[in-house]
């Protein structure tokens, strides 16, 4: 068999119906090799969920809840049991099952939002800080090379003074599902119960503030905001969440910036962009051409950097460091994409997870991922922005 420092780590999955978010974290785990999925209670339902492992294209084991899994792993060998979980449930289902590995000493990797309240966010730091156990919020395109590129160059002041940033999350997922059978019932995301105080700012209001966040690392400080509902839910206002959201950010350092997210926006499928404007030149950035970033310096020509592995000793990049420069994972003129995004995040992740294990882990690098500080910054932002639009849009201090 494996020595101990060789053996693949076993990761348990809980949630996950959709299959796309299931598959894209399964196929990051394996991408390396040196991680597996060997355990899933893949639904709320105990039955289903046992159904649904056995249904997996490999032998797992299959349990019924997670309750069940960390008793029964807990009480296995190091090595027979999981080092890690995803948890992949409806927003309602983040909070319990990640205090609950973490209680148990296991380390979590949770999709976001991280939970439906800034007070639930913050019992979860603290749990974090208290016990030092790895954990991670699945902020999946931070994962990309080119977020770490942009990360890099703004941060090391290539652009100046930042001025002005604009994020943004485009999609028309709720144009669509609302011509659909069974429309708003059959949808967790539009029920508060199960997706908090709000759906758009909360599903993809999120990415699009953590992008802003982790490249540039300035912090919003006060907001004012849209919450928007065009797409009709029934006559409840205490049941309509937003599909369109607007927030006007005062930033830290002195700059401003948008943070927008739809779900109305007809013709746009995933459309998350970043620009970030300073006051000697800007980066343009989006997701549906993730392996691109277009570079303004004043003076100077425009600089598209795509694919890796183009930077030499003049360029403006020379001093990269190494650890970026060798973290393409395949080599230039070649196509990375989303699941190599997710692989970038989960790699990070076990490097955390082995060093817990050998027990020299020092904290979560925010360069390398989503932190539950990250997780707890995401929701205060999308409770002071529900505040704002509850008080005619009035500035709200994050
Ligand atoms: N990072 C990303 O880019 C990304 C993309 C899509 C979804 N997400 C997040 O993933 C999460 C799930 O979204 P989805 O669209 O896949 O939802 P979904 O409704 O398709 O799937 C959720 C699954 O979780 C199961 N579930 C609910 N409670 C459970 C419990 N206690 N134990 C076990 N299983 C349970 C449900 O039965 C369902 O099968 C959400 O938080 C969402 O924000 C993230």
């Amino acid at each position: 068999m494996f020595a101990e420092s060789q053996r693949p780590l076993n990761v348990g999955f809980i949630g996950g119906g959709s299959g796309f978010i299931t598959n894209a974290h399964q196929r990051a785990i394996f991408m390396d090799g040196t991680r597996r999925v060997t355990a899933a209670a893949l639904s709320s339902n105990p039955s289903k969920a046992m159904e649904l492992a056995g249904e997996w294209p490999y032998p797992i084991k299959g349990y019924e809840s997670y309750q069940v899994m960390i008793e029964a792993e807990s009480a296995l060998p190091e090595g027979g049991r999981i080092d890690y979980v995803v948890i992949m449930t409806p927003n309602d289902a983040h909070y319990e099952p990640s205090k609950a590995f973490l209680e148990a000493g296991i380390p979590v990797m949770c999709e976001k939002p991280l939970t439906l309240t800034v007070a639930e966010a913050e019992s979860l730091r603290d749990l974090v800080t208290r016990t030092n156990i790895p954990f991670r919020v699945a902020h999946t395109y931070l994962g990309h090379w080119t977020s770490q590129l942009a990360r890099y160059i703004v941060r090391s002041g290539k652009l100046g003074c930042i001025r002005w940033v604009d994020a943004s999350y485009l999609n028309s997922s709720i144009a669509i599902k609302s011509r659909k059978p069974g429309f708003p019932e059959t949808l967790w995301r539009l029920n508060p119960e199960k997706s908090g105080l709000s759906n758009c700012g909360g599903d993809i209001g999120t990415h699009a503030l953590m992008q802003l966040r982790y490249v540039t690392g300035l912090e919003v400080e006060e907001l004012s905001a849209h919450l928007e509902t065009y797409v009709p839910v029934g006559d409840d206002p205490a049941k309509r969440l937003d599909d369109h959201f607007t927030a006007y950010c005062r930033l830290s350092g002195g700059a401003n910036g948008l943070v927008r997210a739809s779900q109305i926006s007809i013709g746009h499928k995933n459309d998350m962009r970043l620009e970030v404007v300073g006051e000697s030149g800007s980066i343009r950035w989006s997701q549906e051409d993730s392996e691109k970033l277009i570079v303004n310096l004043l003076e100077e020509s425009e600089r598209v950097y795509w694919r890796g592995g183009f930077y030499d000793e003049d360029d403006f990049l020379g001093d990269m460091p190494d650890e970026l420069k060798s973290s393409t994972a395949v080599p230039w003129g070649h196509a990375e994409g989303l699941n190599d995004a997710f692989a970038r995040l989960h790699r990070a992740f076990e490097g955390d997870v082995r060093a817990y294990r050998n027990g020299n882990y020092e904290g979560a690098d925010g360069a390398k991922g989503a932190t539950v500080a990250d997780g707890v910054a995401g929701l205060r932002f999308v409770e002071a922005a529900v505040e704002s639009n509850r008080n005619g849009n009035a500035w709200v201090k994050v």
